[in-house]
């Protein structure tokens, strides 16, 4: 298939300056179009001076009718912003693949309880699939619209889920134990993400009511076809980027580690982004990359499983790409490195 045309909506946040890097680098796309919320529009190498002479289209705000001359349109946008966006080119027989959170949940009462809004586009909720393609790679390829996974739910699901389908752990006591890089919070500038603040600094955050958490158990019910609620409790640590959880879980009987990364192994092996180690996995390894590494530590009774990722890219722009390079039937880790 020949080339085709991205749109990249919200082009000046973390998530959308990460995504345009990848675009440049796929031999697939071309970027024609791209926006962000600015007084004056500009070029996009004279508000990042590292895409000199690679990107030099305008920025500037969202024009619906031109943004529309693309065939994909990424929306890098704030959850309960591109639920007003996305009908618009869904009607246009357009593809979108949504950065935000606001095509992730079904149930649009937990949306509100978590996100704080009614949510507006109830009709296409319905028709959006979950893009995680270890998972959900068949509904991938025909989606129209793609809810593209959020940065801890990717890590969590992933390192859990050949465990808890496998019934090698039990539904109960799992705690997420997970800790993140300040660009999980977007560029936006706040009194918790000031460098006094923040630097030297570790905090716990949200315990018992972070967004994430509907997420992560909709989908592990979803996959293991049962109900689960467990504990998520997520950290901000001094770094830029990157995100690795600790998963403290209860086995349901003895089992040797050979089984239990045999378990992983059936799940991942046709899935080129996830590497499962016979030792614990460090984030040095995954950054910049759109690789999920996990490992494990085993006893008795109690199986403790490492989880890490970039944040910006297996957990956002990255697996955004992959999602794009499975509905037009390209190889998935095209442009990924
Ligand atoms: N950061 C992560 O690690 C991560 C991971 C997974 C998913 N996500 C999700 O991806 C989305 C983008 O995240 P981000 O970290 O890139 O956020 P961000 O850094 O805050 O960037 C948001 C972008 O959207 C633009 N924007 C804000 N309000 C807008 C509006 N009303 N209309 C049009 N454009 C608007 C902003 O423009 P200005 O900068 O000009 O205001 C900016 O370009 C969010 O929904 C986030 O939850 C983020």
């Amino acid at each position: 298939m020949k080339n085709i045309k991205v749109a990249v909506l919200g082009a000046t946040g973390f998530t959308g300056e990460k995504l345009i890097e990848i675009l440049l680098n796929h031999p697939k796309v071309e970027i024609n179009y791209i926006s962000a919320v600015v007084e004056k529009a500009a070029s996009f190498s004279s508000i990042f001076p590292h895409f000199k002479g690679k990107l030099d289209l305008i920025c500037d705000n969202l024009d619906l009718k031109k943004a529309a001359s693309a065939d994909v349109i990424f929306l890098s946008l704030p959850h309960r912003v591109s639920f007003l966006y996305a009908p618009y080119f869904l009607d246009k027989g357009k593809v979108v693949i949504d950065l935000s959170a606001d095509y992730r949940l079904h149930d649009t009462k937990v949306y509100k309880d978590y996100y704080g809004i009614e949510h507006k586009d109830k009709n296409n909720l319905k028709q959006a699939v979950y893009g995680l393609p270890e998972f959900f790679k068949p509904k991938i390829k025909k989606a129209k619209l793609i809810a593209n996974p959020g940065c801890y739910p990717t890590v969590s699901i992933l390192s859990l889920a050949p465990l808890l389908k496998e019934g090698i752990i039990t539904k109960d006591d799992i705690i997420i134990d997970a800790k993140s890089g300040i660009t999980g919070a977007g560029r936006k500038a706040a009194l918790d993400y000031h460098y006094a603040h923040l630097n030297q600094n570790l905090k716990a955050y949200k315990v018992f009511g972070h967004q994430h958490l509907p997420e992560i158990n909709q989908v592990l019910g979803e996959i293991t076809k049962s109900k689960i609620d467990l504990q998520f409790s997520p950290h901000l640590v001094p770094m830029e980027r990157g995100i690795l959880i600790t998963v403290y879980a209860k086995l349901k009987k003895k089992v040797s580690f050979k089984a239990i990364q045999s378990v992983y192994k059936k799940y991942y092996q046709n899935a080129p982004f996830v590497r499962v180690f016979d030792c614990l996995p460090s984030l040095k390894d995954v950054i910049q990359t759109n690789y999920c590494d996990i490992g494990f530590a085993l006893s008795e009774k109690r199986l403790v499983i490492v989880g890490c990722i970039d944040n910006l890219i297996k957990g956002a722009s990255g697996q955004a790409v992959q999602n794009m390079n499975i509905i037009f039937d390209w190889d998935e880790a095209l442009g990924l490195g």
